[in-house]
């Protein structure tokens, strides 16, 4: 990754923890539109303009990487995704949704339907626009609450994807093929039908936290070495350039990424699968 191509995203782009992305423009959408100098899209979910969720997404040119001091205290941030793969399962509300309801009040969270990650193995086009409504759906029937929480669709926010490219280039390919969900999946679709994609994953993963400077994020276990992945990226990075040779280039210096820690639940963290008790119950991709 060249510095400074990521220092000027950083300055110039959606980096930053200013970028607002709302599904039902929620809080972090209504609160960040309105500042000048910020871009504005609408969209819905898979384009759909008819009575779809409307996307409403804002980035802010103006804002720093991490908020200069001022006498607002800052909440936490908290982000999450479920991959709209079909029917979300009780793993997904044990091991994720169910933390969330009760984070949305305290902490300043976005939670987002991870729809890039979904494609990462064999899926059906009409599907995945249908999936996508309804884990949009079923966040709201368990309690999440648009008022509190910004909801979104990862793809409408191209940001994550422009991240991961340069995340891409600081990760060294020996950390994803060390990934434990990577080597089980491949091995049930058979190396030649494994896209690039499930493989570096992770990296978009990290993306999807690192773009929001987050503190936390709650997960299931199953998440915690793509976590590991994560922080390590993003001491990777600000050793890498961060600090003085970020300075040097016209950037604010210091850590370029927060490094987020996980949240795992200690109850339901590995909900077992009720036909398979030693396998995790899963959307079986
Ligand atoms: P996914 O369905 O892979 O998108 O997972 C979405 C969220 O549910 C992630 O935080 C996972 O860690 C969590 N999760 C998935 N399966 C389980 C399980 N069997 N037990 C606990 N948490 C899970
Ligand atoms: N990879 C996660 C899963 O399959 C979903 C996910 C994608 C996610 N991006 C995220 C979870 C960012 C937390 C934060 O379960």
């Amino acid at each position: 990754m060249g510095r400074a191509v990521l220092s000027q995203f950083l300055t110039l782009s959606n980096s930053t923890p200013r970028l607002s992305s709302s599904l039902f423009c929620g809080r972090l959408g209504s609160k960040y539109l309105k500042r000048p100098g910020s871009i504005r899209h609408n969209r819905t979910i898979n384009g759909d303009n008819g009575a779809g969720f409307r996307c409403c997404c804002s980035v802010s040119l103006s804002q720093p990487a991490v908020p200069e001091t001022s006498s607002i205290p800052v909440r936490k941030r908290i982000v999450s995704g479920v991959q709209p793969t079909g029917a979300i399962h009780l793993g997904n509300y044990l091991g994720a949704i169910k933390t969330w309801i009760e984070l949305q009040n305290s902490y300043d969270t976005l939670f987002f339907i991870v729809d890039l990650h979904a494609i990462t193995l064999p899926y059906d086009t009409q599907q995945l626009s249908k999936a996508t409504r309804n884990t949009a759906a079923i966040y709201l029937a368990c309690g999440v609450d648009t008022s509190k929480a910004s909801v979104f669709v990862q793809s409408h926010v191209r940001a994550h994807v422009e991240l991961m490219w340069l995340l891409s280039s600081a990760t060294p390919i020996g950390w994803l093929n060390r990934m434990i969900q990577f080597k089980e999946k491949s091995r049930k679709v058979g190396d030649e039908n494994v896209g690039v994609a499930l493989l570096t994953y992770p990296v978009l993963m990290a993306s999807d936290i690192l773009l929001y400077q987050s503190d936390l994020v709650p997960v299931g276990e199953d998440q915690k070495q793509h976590l590991e992945l994560t922080r390590e990226l993003a001491e990777r990075v600000n050793y890498l350039y961060g600090g003085r040779k970020w300075k040097k280039l016209g950037g604010r210096g210091g850590a370029i990424f927060k490094v987020p820690e996980p949240l795992i639940p200690p109850a339901g963290a590995r909900v077992m699968s009720l036909t398979d008790g030693l396998s995790k119950v899963s959307s079986n991709r």
